[in-house]
């Protein structure tokens, strides 16, 4: 399995090289630059921003790739548009390294970030939004047990692209 590790600012030359690679650019970076990402990943790592969680993708002892959680309640008016549930926490992930894609690593990476946020908030949902037409980033929250609950543009989207939005759904708690 992929381990985790908390992003620095030492990765994100390394992260900038991932963005750029087209199988990555194609989804994380239509309406912006790589540019503009890095310096948002550089205000969350040093915690001038401290909502999103970054964290680097360790594969068999070398970096493979990134992603990040965060609570849905952080972002009021994405929650609204995603119709996030309370507790609900958000993913994104990308395996930048093209030799790693479609051998299983995101699949993989999808538990391990469920279990890390998870080990923060027990039993959070998850509710996340891949583009509908990216049918891996689909297909790794399929196999981990997410379901589809809508097809559809999310408002607060640069574009009107349809999202597939996929919620694993909460762990109830048992308080005996
Ligand atoms: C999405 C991503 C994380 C998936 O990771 P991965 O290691 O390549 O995925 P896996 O090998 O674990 O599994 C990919 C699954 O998608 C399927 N798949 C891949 N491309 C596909 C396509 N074009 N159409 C249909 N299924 C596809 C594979 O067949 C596999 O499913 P299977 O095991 O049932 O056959 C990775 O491809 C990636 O980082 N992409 C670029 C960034 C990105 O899109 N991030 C998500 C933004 S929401």
């Amino acid at each position: 399995m992929p381990s985790l590790r908390p992003m620095t600012e030492e990765d994100l030359p390394t992260v900038d090289a991932w963005l750029r690679q087209p199988h990555v650019s194609r989804w994380w970076t239509p309406d912006t630059t790589p540019e503009a990402q890095i310096s948002l990943y550089r205000r969350r790592v040093t915690g001038q921003e401290q909502r999103t969680h970054m964290l680097v993708v360790i594969d068999d002892e070398i970096e493979v790739g990134w992603c990040q959680w965060y609570r849905w309640a952080d972002y009021p008016a994405d929650a609204l548009a995603m119709e996030a549930a309370d507790g609900e926490a958000g993913i994104d992930y990308a395996i930048g390294a093209p030799t790693r894609i479609g051998r299983g690593v995101g699949t993989q990476l999808i538990a391990v970030l469920v279990a890390e946020l998870r080990r923060q908030h027990p039993g959070a949902g998850v509710l996340v939004d891949p583009d509908a037409t990216n049918l891996a980033s689909r297909r790794v929250l399929e196999k981990n047990g997410f379901l589809l609950v809508a097809v559809r543009p999310v408002a607060t989207d640069p574009t009107d692209a349809p999202k597939a939005l996929y919620r694993l759904p909460a762990i109830a708690s048992s308080h005996s």
